[in-house]
Formats: C-alpha cells, sequence, structure tokens
C-alpha cells in the first residue's frame, strides 16, 4: 500500500464510508427526504471548509446527517414524478468501485479496457435498434449533452450550400433540451405540432418542411406524455432531403431491450443517431447518456479536440472524446455494462416488460376509479390523469403531503393547456396497489 503523507488516509473513516455505502445499496433512500431550504443547509452544514479539515469521519457525517436528508430520492419506488431512476444494486455498488478506481476515460491511452467494456454496452444498444456493427459513439453526463453532440454532428455533415438560417425540425413534444441546444448553435426550431396523442406524423413534418432544416429529432419516449413519433415516416422525410435524422429517445429507448415494446420503435433503423439514458430506464445510477451515430465517422468529424499536448495521442484508436463535446470523462458508460453483464440482458428485457406492466396495470385502475379521469396512456410507462375535484393550490397541496409523508412522488404537469397529474413508472418494484391505495385519498 502506498504511503500518503501529504493527505494520509484514514483507515476508520474509509471503513465507515464503505459500510454505509453497502446499508445504502441494500436499503434505499428514505422517501421522505426532499428539498431543503438554504438557510436549514447553512445551519447544519456551518462553515464547513476551514484552514484545518476535520477529518473524513466528521467530514461525512455532515454528508450523511445533513445532505443526505435534503436529497430527493428518485431512485424509490415512489417516485413516479420526471424521469425518475432504479439503479441495480449491483450498478451502485460497481459505480463507487468506478470512482475508487479513478479512470481517464477521454481516450484510449488513457482506459482503454473500460473503453472497450463501454462500447460494448453501444454495441448493443445499437444492435437492438438493428444497426450494423460498425455503429458506435460514446456515454455521455445526459440526455442534453449527448443531443447537442448529435445535432452538432448532423450540422457538420450538411454538404449542401450554407442556407441563410440553420433549422431543426421537431415535435411540439421535443423535450425542453432540443430548445436549448438550438439556442447554443443559433438555430432556429422548426415546431411541428404533435397530434392528440402528442406524436408526430411524417405527414405533419412533411408539411412543415422549409429551407435550411440540417436534422430532423423523433421523439422515442416524449418526457411529458411518453410519445413515440412516425419514425418511418420521420426517416423517408430525411432521407427525401438528405437530411440527418435523430432520435431522442433519452427516456423510451430503454424499451429497445423488451422485444414486445422494440416494435413500437420501427423506422429507428434508418436513424442517423439517437441517444438514450442509461440513468433513466436502463437500471443505472447518474450520470449517463449513450449518444450512438450510424457512421461514427460523421460523429468524429465533427467532434474531437486538438492541440500539441493532444500529439502524442494515437488518433486510430476509439477515443471517446471524438464523439462528443467533451475531453475528460469518467467512464460513465461501465455501470451500465457491469450491470448487463452481472444480470443479463433476460433480465432487462424482464424488468421493462414489467414497468411496462405496472403502467398498464395503473392506468386501468384509474380508469376504473370514480373521480380519477384517465387522460392519456400508457405510453411506454407515462400516464396522465386527473383529479376531478381536486386542482391548484388544493391539488398542490395534497401532492406535497404524499411527498413529505414518503408515500408517493407525483406531481402536476400540463396537457393541452390543462392541469393534470403524470406518473412515469422506471422501477419494477414500483407496488400498484400502494400507488393506487396513495391516488384513491385524491377522491
Ligand atoms: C426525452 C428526453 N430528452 C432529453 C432529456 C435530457 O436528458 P438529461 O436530463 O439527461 O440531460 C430528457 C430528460 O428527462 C428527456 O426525457
Amino acid at each position: 500500500m502506498t504511503q500518503r503523507l501529504t493527505f494520509p488516509a484514514d483507515e476508520a473513516a474509509l471503513d465507515s464510508i464503505l459500510s454505509w455505502t453497502r446499508e445504502r445499496i441494500l436499503s434505499g433512500p428514505d422517501p421522505r427526504n426532499g428539498a431543503q431550504s438554504q438557510a436549514v443547509l447553512e445551519a447544519a452544514l456551518g462553515n464547513a471548509i476551514t484552514p484545518d479539515g476535520i477529518e473524513a469521519t466528521r467530514a461525512f457525517a455532515l454528508f450523511t446527517d445533513s445532505i443526505i436528508p435534503s436529497i430527493r430520492p428518485f431512485n424509490h419506488p415512489t417516485s413516479l414524478a420526471f424521469v425518475a431512476a432504479a439503479p441495480t444494486p449491483a450498478s451502485l455498488a460497481f459505480d463507487a468501485a468506478l470512482g475508487a478506481a479513478e479512470i481517464f476515460a477521454g481516450n484510449w491511452d488513457g482506459g482503454s479496457g473500460a473503453i472497450h467494456a463501454e462500447n460494448q454496452a453501444l454495441s448493443w444498444l445499437a444492435s437492438l435498434a438493428g444497426w450494423p456493427s460498425s455503429a458506435g459513439g460514446a456515454f455521455v453526463s445526459g440526455g442534453t449533452l449527448g443531443n447537442l453532440s448529435a445535432l452538432h454532428a448532423a450540422r457538420a455533415a450538411w454538404t449542401k450550400e450554407r442556407p441563410d438560417r440553420w433549422r431543426i425540425l421537431c415535435s411540439s413534444e421535443a423535450h425542453s433540451s432540443i430548445a436549448a441546444v438550438a439556442r447554443v448553435m443559433d438555430a432556429e426550431l422548426v415546431m411541428v405540432d404533435a397530434d392528440a396523442c402528442g406524436s408526430m406524423s411524417g405527414a405533419a413534418a412533411r408539411a412543415a418542411m422549409t429551407s435550411g432544416v440540417f436534422a430532423i429529432v423523433g421523439n422515442a419516449g416524449a418526457t411529458n406524455c411518453g410519445a413515440i413519433d412516425d419514425l418511418e415516416g420521420l426517416a423517408n422525410l430525411a432521407a427525401e432531403h438528405d437530411i440527418w435524422l435523430h432520435v431522442d429517445g433519452a427516456y423510451g429507448l430503454a424499451a429497445l431491450g423488451d422485444p414486445e415494446t422494440r416494435k413500437a420503435f420501427n423506422g429507428i433503423e434508418r436513424a442517423d443517431s439517437f441517444i438514450v439514458d442509461p440513468h433513466k430506464w436502463l437500471f443505472a445510477p447518474y450520470d449517463s447518456c449513450a449518444l450512438v451515430y450510424r457512421d461514427p465517422i460523421k460523429g468524429a468529424q465533427a467532434h474531437g479536440q486538438q492541440g500539441a499536448y493532444l500529439d502524442t495521442l494515437d488518433h486510430t484508436a476509439w477515443n471517446p472524446s471524438d464523439y462528443a463535446l467533451q475531453l475528460t470523462r469518467r467512464a460513465r458508460g461501465l455501470p451500465l455494462w457491469f450491470s448487463l453483464v452481472t444480470y443479463g440482458t433476460q433480465a432487462y428485457a424482464q424488468a421493462i416488460a414489467k414497468t411496462v406492466q405496472i403502467a398498464r396495470d395503473l392506468a386501468c385502475e384509474i380508469d376504473a376509479t370514480p373521480n380519477l379521469e384517465l387522460l392519456l396512456g400508457p405510453q411506454l410507462t407515462v400516464v396522465l390523469f386527473k383529479a376531478t375535484n381536486l386542482k391548484g393550490p388544493e391539488l398542490a397541496e395534497w401532492c406535497e403531503v404524499q411527498r413529505r409523508s414518503g408515500a408517493l412522488l407525483c406531481l402536476p404537469t400540463k396537457w393541452r393547456g390543462e392541469e393534470v397529474l403524470r406518473l412515469c413508472i422506471v422501477n419494477p418494484e414500483t407496488d400498484t396497489n400502494h400507488v393506487m391505495n396513495v391516488l384513491r385519498t385524491l377522491t
């Protein structure tokens, strides 16, 4: 063991950190935890950073006693707002080891084995999409950066005369990150009205097509309603105009892993790039987004960094920094790889199918409950509904009471201008009976 003189290791503290980590993985978070005010945190943490330090045991106590209670427990099975998380025990345990291994996975030279393993996970995803084995890409921190990297590659691949205005065509249900990306790229969004279920048809996209569109973004699981766009129709349109089709499947494309649900994504075989976040519905921890290009050379032509200090690197090797807007990176795709290797793809298929079934059961039960009105879904695992006799501040209060007690995290959203409730299930341990018992208190 190397003796560290400058920053000595505290073995007792290390043991207690590891034992807390073990317990946390086995027991999961406390569902009653949630955001605290700046004032409460100020009082709890005090002036934690001092010239002399307070040693690891006390520093760690600040984390367990003051920081953890303020953290929303997204990976609890009762957490059904936003798109939550449900990392497997193996992926969480491995992630702790991954941190300790301190792998520089920006380029092959720093992290070859880790990158090779990450690429196995990307290849698995590409094969589920029906893409050739030459497809590839990189893991980035999240869907927002994945969408930006893909759309930058899409514009770089443009070979026609430069238009007056760069444009991205997407659905009115596209995730907010697409608008953010357009702003960063100084591109205009051509927003196509989605249909009653939140899906963009090929025909609607065609009618909105205009000059300067360098990419079509298809939804494969819209965040608000779970809708999947007409990927086949969008692929036809992209081919006719010789432009890029990017599929945003940050949430939904996890369901490629379930052969039954896979059919809903027909057309994805013809896209140029897609993203899917393992930290959403692929049972891996924060933070990772798989960005896959059908033709990775197009990704590499758009990305990558040059500098005298990088000249010694082997640019013929697979460097993840060549495929996205990133240089230094942790091997954030490895926890997914480890989880897949541990449990097998069959277990993944079953877990995804189980969540789909939970969403169906919940939709059925909601539909059958007086004073609850099922509005849409399930689409993938999103269900939209309303409580006919509760709205506005009263509904917000009900949501807050359920959150605070740890019973359920269910928050309102807007659907067609109306305030509604939304459930999104990504956790195979979510218990339908429990959720329904809570929802019945709405009536
Ligand atoms: C469809 C979709 N795209 C993109 C994103 C952005 O992903 P991230 O939050 O990982 O940046 C999300 C996040 O919920 C999403 O649901």
